[in-house]
């Protein structure tokens, strides 16, 4: 299986970039997890259709097209996910193919404080579901306290959440299976 991996962070040390990180580490052997890189997407402005998409924006979506599954890891900003995160799903909704459409993506999130993404992880399941995304309700990663479980490098080095996130990224690997399998044509 591979996994396109979302960071909702373009900070250099992220908290959330590490949980993709820890990702494609916990699944190696099992999924391959790669990191979109969605710093060059301009801001979206329809008038800028016409004149065919953005070379990143092009490439991104093929990435996205090309994965069997998603994994978005957002911060939470001003109780919601960050801008940059919606500029990119904005520009992933439009035409021509729709990547998000019927996809099995898994939404986690870190913060430093002490409900762990948990509104911007509900706002950004919200627009999920407009994109007919299949999301997994749960179990859900809220990673609180950020400061305390990452080290100064953004990598994931508190054992116990290491082991819950293990357990959630078996549960969708799982999950997304049974969503990709084809249907059997009722008898
Ligand atoms: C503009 C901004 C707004 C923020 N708003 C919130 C918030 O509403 N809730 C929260 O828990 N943390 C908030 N934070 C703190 C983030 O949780 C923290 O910066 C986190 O490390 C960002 O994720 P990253 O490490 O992946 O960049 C905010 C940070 C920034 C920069």
């Amino acid at each position: 299986m591979t996994i396109a991996g979302i960071s909702g962070s373009l900070r250099a040390t992220s908290f959330n970039t590490g949980l993709i990180r820890a990702a494609a580490d916990i699944l190696s052997g099992t999924a391959e997890v790669t990191n979109i890189d969605w710093r060059d997407v301009p801001v979206y402005n329809q008038d800028d259709e016409s004149s065919g998409e953005p070379p990143s924006v092009a490439r991104i979506r093929q990435e996205l097209l090309d994965a069997d599954a998603i994994i978005i890891a957002t911060p939470e900003y001003n109780y919601s996910y960050p801008g940059g995160l919606k500029n990119l799903l904005d520009w992933m909704s439009r035409t021509p193919q729709k990547p998000f459409n019927e996809k099995p993506v898994l939404v986690i999130g870190a913060s430093t404080g002490n409900y762990g993404t948990v509104r911007a992880q509900m706002a950004l399941r919200a627009v999920l579901t407009h994109m007919n995304a299949h999301t997994l309700n749960k179990p859900e990663l809220l990673v609180t306290q950020a400061k305390a479980k990452f080290d100064a490098n953004g990598t994931l080095t508190d054992e116990s959440t290491r082991t819950v996130f293990a357990g959630i990224l078996n549960t969708f690997v799982a999950w997304a299976d049974k969503i990709n399998a084809p249907t059997q044509p009722i008898a």
